[in-house]
């Protein structure tokens, strides 16, 4: 593999970062300075220093992205922009792809990797992984609406988990579910004869949505965030 390649994949470096700290004399290959970062190393057994840090090797890629409205949870769509139109293209060459799915119109996080196996394993109803979601109503939920919502209700021949409601303003508030029917929570509002006017995912798995990153903006998931994924490896 690539020296280069290896760097991005192991969300140390960006090509061009890559390309620029081995001019310096910053990436060492097994104690040697390597200044053509198109050399190929071995990714299991060579020691990658960068910018004075070992380098783990990572076999597969994980990002957040902010989610922003309008788009959709998909990989392509011939009527709509896409997620992953939103990474820069040498993630889009390593076939990222979305864990789970946003609707549309609702915003927030959403985990991208090319680890099929992980992105099962999170999305498996067996693993009752949570979400939460900031949202905001068009009219105030009473609290037996809550408790009703929080019980679970019947949303078409389907009736929810319990799930957790926390209430910010009275028609605002963080949702936590354990599941992800179709237009989920937006039906659970409309069974209270309310509906979600704002949604956004806050959080998925215990990873959080970082406040520092805008909307359209992805980063690599950092280290406690990659162990939480690795719960999930086999
Ligand atoms: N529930 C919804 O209604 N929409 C989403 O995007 C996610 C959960």
């Amino acid at each position: 593999m690539r020296i280069d390649k290896f760097l991005s994949g192991a969300a140390v470096a960006s090509r061009k970062e890559a390309a620029r700290a081995a001019k310096k004399g910053a990436v060492l290959v097994n104690g040697k300075v390597v200044k053509d970062l198109s050399v190929h190393i071995d990714p299991e057994n060579d020691r990658v220093i960068y910018d004075g840090r070992a380098v783990e090797y990572r076999k597969y890629i994980y990002v957040m992205l902010n989610k922003p409205a309008g788009y959709v949870s998909s990989t392509d769509d011939p009527g709509a922009p896409v997620v992953t139109e939103l990474l820069p293209e040498n993630l889009q060459k390593a076939q990222l792809f979305p864990c789970g799915r946003l609707d549309k119109y609702t915003v927030g996080l959403i985990i991208l990797t090319n680890d099929g196996g992980a992105a099962h394993r999170m999305l498996s109803p067996s693993r009752h992984v949570s979400k939460t979601y900031y949202f905001e109503l068009s009219d105030a939920l009473s609290d037996d609406d809550r408790k009703r919502l929080e019980a679970g209700v019947d949303i078409g021949g389907y009736v929810t988990k319990p799930c957790s409601i926390e209430l910010i303003t009275d028609r605002s508030g963080n949702i936590t579910i354990t599941e992800g029917k179709y237009h989920q929570i937006k039906r659970m509002a409309e069974k209270a004869g309310n509906r979600i006017t704002f949604l956004r995912r806050i959080s998925f798995a215990g990873i959080e949505l970082d406040a520092g990153l805008p909307e359209g903006k992805w980063r690599y998931l950092n280290e406690s965030e990659l162990a939480v994924i690795s719960g999930y490896l086999s």
